[in-house]
C-alpha cells in the first residue's frame, strides 16, 4: 500500500513538472508578503511562520470517482513541494464521515483547510469550529453553503461547463439550420447536494433553451427539471437505472434517442451503458460528459461518448496552493493573485453567493475534448499517454 502511494506521488510530481500551469512567477515561502495584497482580517491570520511548521488539511469527498484521486494527489504533492505537511482525508461520499474527518483535522490543529464538500449544506456547524480557531477554509471545486467560515472558493467556471455541453450539441447537430427536423433528448444531471450540479445543468439548458422552446429539441419523457433528472451521489449505477427506466417507458416503441445530455463522466458512463444495446452501430445518440475519466475516454474513442468537458485539476491545485500560501502569509488575496501563477483563471466576486454573501472565487477555464482534438488537449500536453491498446491512460 505504502509503495503504491509512493508510486502515485512520484507520478504526480513528475506529471506536475511536465504539464499544467505553474506558480513560479515568484519564489514563495510561507513568510512572503505581497505588496499588492492587503492584510487579512483577524479570522484568517497566520499562526505559523515557517513552512515546516504548517500543516494543511485536505478533505476530499471520495476515492470512488476518478477525479478526486487526482485532486488529492496533486494538492498533496504541491503543498509538500512548498515544505508544508499535508493531512489528506477521503470520506467515502458519506457526509457524516466528512464532518468527522474535518473535526479530527481541526482537533489536530491544521493551519488551513481545503475542502471539497460531499454535501454543501452539511458543513456549517463543523466549519464554525474551524473559524473559532482561526483556521482559514478554502472551498475547493464545490461551494460550501451557509457558512461565513469560507474565505475563498477555487473551481472551474461551472456554468461554462454546461454551456460548452449545450453548445457542442447545437454545433454538432447544426440545430440553427435544423428546419423541421426534431431531435429527442434526455437529460441526466448531478447530485443535488453538490452546489455545482445546478450550475452545470443550467448552463446547458439555458444554452439549449431556444431549441427546446421552438420544438427542435423534444424531451419525450417530459423530464427537464433538475430535481427530476438529478443523480444521487453522481453514481454511475443510479444514472444507468434511471436511463433504463426512461428508455423502457418512452422509447420502447422504437423512438430514437438523439441526445443524452449528461452533466459529467460518471453519469455518462451509466447512460452509455443503458443505451448501448439499443444503439450499437449507426444511430448512436450524442452523449456529453465532463472530467476526462479514463473509462469515458475509452468510450470516446469507441464512439459511445461524444465529448467530455476537460478540467485540468492539476491547475486547480496550482491556484489553490498559491492562494493558500498567501492566506498563510497573512495576506488577503484578491485579483492580484492571478499574477502569481500562469494558469488562465478569472477572479470573480459576483457569481457564488453561499447564503452568507458572495464568496470571492478563482475560476479556471474548461476545455471541450472530442475524438478530433483529444491528442492535442490531453496527450500533447502530457496529461495522458496512449497505452499499448490505443486507449488513454493517466500519464506515468
Ligand atoms: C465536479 C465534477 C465531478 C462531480 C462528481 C463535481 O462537483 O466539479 O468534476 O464530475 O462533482 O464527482
Amino acid at each position: 500500500m505504502k509503495k503504491r502511494l509512493l508510486g502515485i506521488l512520484l507520478t504526480v510530481m513528475m506529471v506536475i513538472s511536465l504539464i499544467g500551469c505553474s506558480s513560479d512567477k515568484d519564489t514563495p515561502t510561507s513568510t512572503d508578503t505581497d505588496a499588492t495584497a492587503t492584510k487579512a482580517a483577524a479570522t484568517t491570520a497566520p499562526v505559523a511562520t515557517d513552512a515546516k511548521d504548517i500543516t494543511v488539511g485536505v478533505s476530499m469527498p471520495t476515492k470512488s470517482l476518478e477525479r478526486w484521486n487526482r485532486d488529492g494527489a496533486y494538492l498533496k504533492a504541491q503543498f509538500e513541494a512548498l515544505g508544508y505537511k499535508v493531512e489528506l482525508t477521503y470520506s467515502d461520499d458519506d457526509s457524516d464521515q466528512q464532518v468527522n474527518d474535518l473535526q479530527n483535522l481541526i482537533a489536530e490543529g491544521v493551519n488551513l483547510l481545503v475542502v471539497a464538500a460531499i454535501n454543501g449544506e452539511a458543513l456549517s456547524t463543523v466549519l464554525t469550529d474551524a473559524k473559532d480557531q482561526n483556521i482559514p477554509v478554502i472551498s475547493y471545486d464545490r461551494l460550501i453553503m451557509n457558512t461565513d467560515a469560507i474565505s475563498y472558493y477555487v473551481s472551474f467556471d461551472n456554468y461554462t461547463v454546461g454551456k460548452l455541453q449545450g453548445q457542442y450539441i447545437i454545433d454538432t447537430l447544426d440545430l440553427a439550420n435544423a428546419g423541421d427536423k426534431k431531435y429527442n433528448m434526455e437529460c441526466t444531471a448531478g447530485d443535488p447536494a453538490d452546489n455545482n450540479a445546478g450550475f452545470f445543468f443550467n448552463g446547458a439548458m439555458d444554452t439549449l433553451k431556444t431549441y427546446i422552446d421552438n420544438g427542435t429539441i423534444v424531451i419525450p419523457s417530459g423530464q427537464k427539471e433538475f430535481e427530476k433528472v438529478a443523480t444521487d451521489k453522481w453514481k454511475t449505477e443510479n444514472a444507468l437505472n434511471r436511463m433504463q427506466n426512461v428508455l423502457a417507458s418512452y422509447y420502447a416503441d422504437g423512438t430514437q434517442l438523439d441526445i443524452a445530455l449528461c452533466s459529467n463522466d460518471s453519469t455518462a458512463l451509466g447512460v452509455a451503458q443503458a443505451i448501448e444495446s439499443d444503439y450499437a452501430g449507426t444511430n448512436q445518440p450524442l452523449v456529453t460528459g465532463q472530467d476526462g475519466d479514463v473509462a469515458n475516454l475509452k468510450n470516446l474513442l469507441d464512439g459511445k461518448q461524444s465529448m467530455t468537458v476537460y478540467k485540468a485539476v492539476a491547475n486547480e491545485a496550482v491556484v489553490t496552493v498559491a492562494l493558500a500560501k498567501e492566506i498563510l502569509a497573512g495576506n488577503k488575496p484578491d485579483a492580484s493573485l492571478l499574477d502569481k501563477f500562469t494558469c488562465t483563471a478569472a477572479y470573480d466576486t459576483s457569481s457564488y453567493d453561499n447564503g452568507t454573501g458572495v464568496i470571492p472565487s478563482y475560476l479556471l477555464v474548461p476545455d471541450v475534448v472530442t475524438k478530433d482534438n483529444y491528442k492535442e488537449i490531453l496527450v500533447d500536453t502530457g496529461y495522458y499517454t496512449v497505452g499499448d491498446d490505443g486507449y488513454l491512460q493517466a500519464a506515468q
